[in-house]
């Protein structure tokens, strides 16, 4: 069976409003994929780990605490999504070999160690167990080719290159709560496995199943 990596980005999960309704048609898509893929589902934190991580850092607090609160936001929501599919891993592994190990046809992980996000966690799986395609889900529609928060006439790019990427955002991790639509050691990743990659918004799930699936949709492809 091919493998899946999905990274779900914890905005999806839950924003402002929870949205029961939503989460339930999201873990009902997964659970229709896994009917013909192997499928990792790697949850963020988002902003409620943002949040955490705000507070952390007017406290005082050093980087790798800030980080290892945001990871425990992480497990959080993996918790939530692993508990609706019901059919995954009812404990949320540490580790991207421990989530390697276990025998079910969704596993859920969260977050592992600092200096990093969620999203370096996908791709280390999507690597490590050579899956045909690495999802990127989160809260906007693609990459643009700037900010569309700051500027009106920002273009949603279908396709980019890996190397005009890193030579934009680099490779380094820079710090706790950073959000962007990829972290920046991820990068290197993809280019060194040459994954398939995809950025969709999870939030509209006809996209996200046709990028799962690997038809065409709505979002970005990175080129390797
Ligand atoms: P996320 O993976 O949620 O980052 O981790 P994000 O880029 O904000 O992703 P979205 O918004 O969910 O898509 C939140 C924070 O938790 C720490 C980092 O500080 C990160 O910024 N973290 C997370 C780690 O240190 N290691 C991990 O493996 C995961």
């Amino acid at each position: 069976m091919k493998t899946i990596v999905v990274s779900i980005g914890g905005s999806v999960v839950l924003s402002d409003a929870a949205d029961a309704l939503f989460l339930k048609k999201l873990t009902t898509l997964f659970k229709k994929i896994s009917n013909e893929y192997k499928l990792y589902v790697v949850v963020g934190g988002g902003n409620i780990s943002r949040r955490y991580i705000q507070l952390g850092r007017e406290l005082g607090f050093d980087e790798d605490t800030l980080d290892l609160i945001g990871i425990d936001i992480t497990r959080v929501n993996a918790r939530i999504i692993t508990n609706l599919i019901g059919i995954s891993n009812k404990e949320i592994p540490h580790r991207t070999d421990e989530a390697m190990k276990l025998n079910f046809s969704i596993v859920v992980m969260g977050g592992t160690d600092s200096k990093h996000s969620t999203d370096l966690v996908s791709a280390e799986l999507a690597e490590k167990t050579h899956a045909v395609r690495f999802v990127n889900a989160t809260n906007v529609d693609g990459i643009y080719d700037k900010d569309p928060n700051k500027y009106k006439d920002a273009r949603q790019l279908k396709e980019v290159t890996i190397d005009s990427l890193i030579t934009q955002y680099g490779t380094t991790w820079c710090a706790a709560g950073k959000n962007i639509f990829m972290d920046e050691p991820a990068l290197e990743i993809i280019k060194r496995a040459k994954l398939t990659t995809y950025i969709v918004n999870g939030k509209r799930l006809d996209q996200l199943e046709r990028a799962l699936i690997g038809q065409p949709f709505d979002g970005t492809k990175i080129l390797v």
